[in-house]
């Protein structure tokens, strides 16, 4: 087996296409689209998501500390897309790609995206700028789970909504199951 020897940055791993929404201080709303983002610490719950300082977003993000990190699936994935190749500068994302506001549980600012399965809204605490890329942690503050994707026994079934994955520069929905966590040692019977 022979294996080529890359630059780093070279290589777009998979990780899912987020859409961000985030609002300023005078209410102007905005979406961008976010694939370096990931979870960062389970208790407190936090995450981040690293933003180049020249988006739009990034100054609504900076001034009010807050966002929403909306999933993504296969439903949304032209939405995701356009959201990342167009900048609320020049266009109203919203409006061009049919998406509407909701109001956030614990947020004052920025919006969630109601078409979206799981809206988590994030407080930043830190934001480390580490280069070409400013990455905001966050703590979350409140998350919003799309009622259709539970079961009766209150299961909220994600993996059934088509969830986005952006890998190598492509979009895909993730769905085929291969194991469950912890089934690699436990016991056949
Ligand atoms: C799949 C995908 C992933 C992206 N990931 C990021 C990211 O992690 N950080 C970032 O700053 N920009 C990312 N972008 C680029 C922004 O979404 C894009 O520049 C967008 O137009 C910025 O919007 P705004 O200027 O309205 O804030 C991504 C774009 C796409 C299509």
């Amino acid at each position: 087996m022979s294996k080529q020897i890359w630059k780093p940055g070279n290589m777009l791993y998979p990780l899912p296409a987020v859409m961000v929404s985030a609002a300023g201080k005078d209410g102007e709303a905005n979406i961008i689209t976010v694939a370096w983002t990931g979870t960062i610490c389970s208790d407190p719950a936090m995450l981040y998501i690293s933003v180049r300082p020249e988006r739009y977003s990034y100054h609504m993000i900076r001034e009010t500390g807050e966002f929403v990190v909306n999933l993504t699936t296969e439903k949304l994935a032209r939405a995701a897309d356009w959201c990342g190749v167009r900048s609320g500068r020049d266009v109203d994302k919203w409006k061009e790609m049919r998406l509407s506001k909701g109001k956030a549980e614990e947020l004052a600012y920025a919006p969630v995206i109601k078409e979206s399965p799981v809206n988590i809204e994030c407080r930043v605490t830190e934001v480390k700028e580490l280069g070409t890329h400013h990455m905001f942690m966050a703590e979350v503050a409140a998350v919003q789970a799309d009622d259709r994707y539970m079961d009766k026994n209150g299961k909220f079934e994600l993996n059934t909504t088509g969830l986005l994955a952006y890998s190598h520069g492509e979009y895909l929905a993730l769905g085929r199951k291969v194991g469950r966590f912890g089934w690699s040692v436990k016991k056949k019977v």
